[in-house]
C-alpha cells in the first residue's frame, strides 16, 4: 500500500466539512487505496462539536483511515500536508456588511498563509472554499511565498457543477453527458456562467454544441445565468442554511481533478493565479477553464470570446481587482 497522503480541512467542525470529510476517508478524492492521515483544524470554542465528528469519523470504519488529528493550533493542522482544504471562515452574520465579511475573513487566510509557509510541504496543493474564495486564497498564497503560487486554487467548482446540472435538466439528459460549462471569474454574483463552449451527447456518441441543441438564446445568456448566480441564496431561502452536501462534492471534485487531472478533451473551471489570459486583470485569482496534468493546470487558450462575454468578463474582474485593494489595506494594517 502507498504510503498515506495528509490532508488538512479547516473548519472541520462546520456543516461543509461534516459532508466533506467522509469522501475524502472512503477514497473519492484521493484514491480507493491510497491511506490518508486527517487533520482537522476548528477554533477553540469548537472542539468539543469536532470530538464529536472524529468519533464519527472513527465509527464510519472505514480502513483507509490511518489517523485522524484534531486541533486548534495551525502549526498541528498544517504539519507536513500534502494537501489543504481551507473550509473555515466567519459565516456573514445579519446587519454585517460584505467589506466586514471579507476583512475579517482574510484575516484568517494570512495567518493559514503564514501557517502553510511554515509548515507544510511546499508542493502542497491548497484548496480556498471558504469566502470571498478568490481574494482569500490570493492573499492566503501572498503569505506562503516559499509555494508556488500555482499550488493555490479557489472553488468555482460548485457553480460549475450547478450550470452543468441546469443545462442537463434543459436538455433532458444526465449530467455527465454536459461537458465544458465555464465560470469566469468571481465566486460571487458577478461570475459569469458561460455555455457557449459547451457540449452535449445526445446519445450519438459524437457530442454537440449546447447552444445549438438549446436552440433559445434569450435563455442562455439570462435566465440560465442568473438562475446559477443565484442558486447559493435560493439554497439558504429554502434550507435556511447555505449549501453544505453540494459544496462538499464540488470541493471533493475540485482535488480529485488536480490530483488525477482532467479527461483528455474535458476541461473545469477553477479559481487560478490570473497571468492576464483573456484580457483579465492579472495578478488575481480568476476562475477559468483549465486542464489539469501531472498535478499542473493550465488555462485553456484561445476561445473565442462575443461581445455580451467580454462585458461578463470585465464586471467580475473589476470586483476582483476591488476586492484584492480592500484585502490588502486590511492585511496590511
Ligand atoms: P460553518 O459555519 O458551518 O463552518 C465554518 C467552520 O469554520 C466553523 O466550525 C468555524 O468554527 C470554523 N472556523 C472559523 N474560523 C476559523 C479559523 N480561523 N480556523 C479554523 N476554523 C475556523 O460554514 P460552512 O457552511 O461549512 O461554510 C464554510 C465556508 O465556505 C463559508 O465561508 C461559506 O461562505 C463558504 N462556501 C463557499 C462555497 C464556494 O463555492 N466557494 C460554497 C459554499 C460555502
Amino acid at each position: 500500500m502507498a504510503s498515506p497522503v495528509r490532508v488538512v480541512v479547516t473548519g472541520a467542525a462546520g456543516q461543509i466539512a461534516y459532508s466533506l470529510l467522509y469522501q475524502l476517508a472512503k477514497g473519492d478524492v484521493f484514491g480507493a487505496n491510497q491511506p490518508i492521515i486527517l487533520t482537522l483544524l476548528d477554533i477553540p470554542p469548537m472542539m468539543e462539536v469536532l470530538g464529536g465528528v472524529v468519533m464519527e469519523i472513527a465509527d464510519c470504519a472505514l480502513p483507509l483511515v490511518k489517523e485522524v488529528i484534531p486541533t486548534a493550533d495551525p502549526a498541528v493542522a498544517f504539519k507536513d500536508v500534502d494537501a489543504a482544504f481551507l473550509v473555515g471562515a466567519m459565516p456573514r452574520k445579519q446587519g454585517m456588511e460584505r467589506k466586514d465579511l471579507l476583512s475579517a475573513n482574510v484575516k484568517i487566510f494570512k495567518v493559514q498563509g503564514e501557517a502553510l509557509d511554515k509548515y507544510a510541504k511546499k508542493t502542497v496543493k491548497v484548496l480556498v472554499v471558504g469566502n470571498p474564495a478568490n481574494t482569500n486564497a490570493l492573499i492566503c498564497s501572498k503569505y506562503a511565498p516559499s509555494i508556488p503560487r500555482e499550488n493555490f486554487s479557489a472553488m468555482t467548482r460548485l457553480d460549475q457543477n450547478r450550470a452543468q446540472a441546469q443545462l442537463a435538466a434543459r436538455l433532458k439528459v444526465s449530467v455527465d453527458k454536459v461537458q465544458n460549462v465555464i465560470i469566469w471569474g468571481n465566486h460571487s454574483s458577478t461570475q459569469f456562467p458561460d455555455a457557449a463552449h459547451a457540449t452535449v451527447d445526445l446519445g450519438s456518441g459524437s457530442p454537440v454544441s449546447v447552444e445549438s441543441a438549446i436552440n433559445d438564446n434569450a435563455w442562455l445568456t439570462s435566465e440560465f445565468v442568473s438562475t446559477v448566480q443565484k442558486r447559493g441564496a435560493a439554497v439558504i431561502a429554502a434550507r435556511k442554511m447555505s449549501s453544505a452536501m453540494s459544496a462538499a462534492k464540488a470541493a471533493a471534485d475540485h482535488m480529485h481533478d488536480i490530483w488525477h487531472g482532467t479527461k483528455p478533451g474535458q476541461y473545469v473551471s477553477m479559481g487560478v493565479i490570473s497571468d492576464g489570459s483573456y484580457d483579465t486583470p492579472k495578478d488575481i485569482i480568476f476562475s477559468f477553464p483549465v486542464v489539469i496534468e501531472n498535478k499542473q493546470w493550465k488555462i485553456v487558450k484561445g476561445l473565442p470570446i462575443s461581445a455580451f462575454a467580454r462585458e461578463k468578463l470585465d464586471i467580475t474582474g473589476k470586483e476582483l481587482l476591488e476586492e484584492r485593494e480592500e484585502a490588502m489595506a486590511v492585511c496590511e494594517n
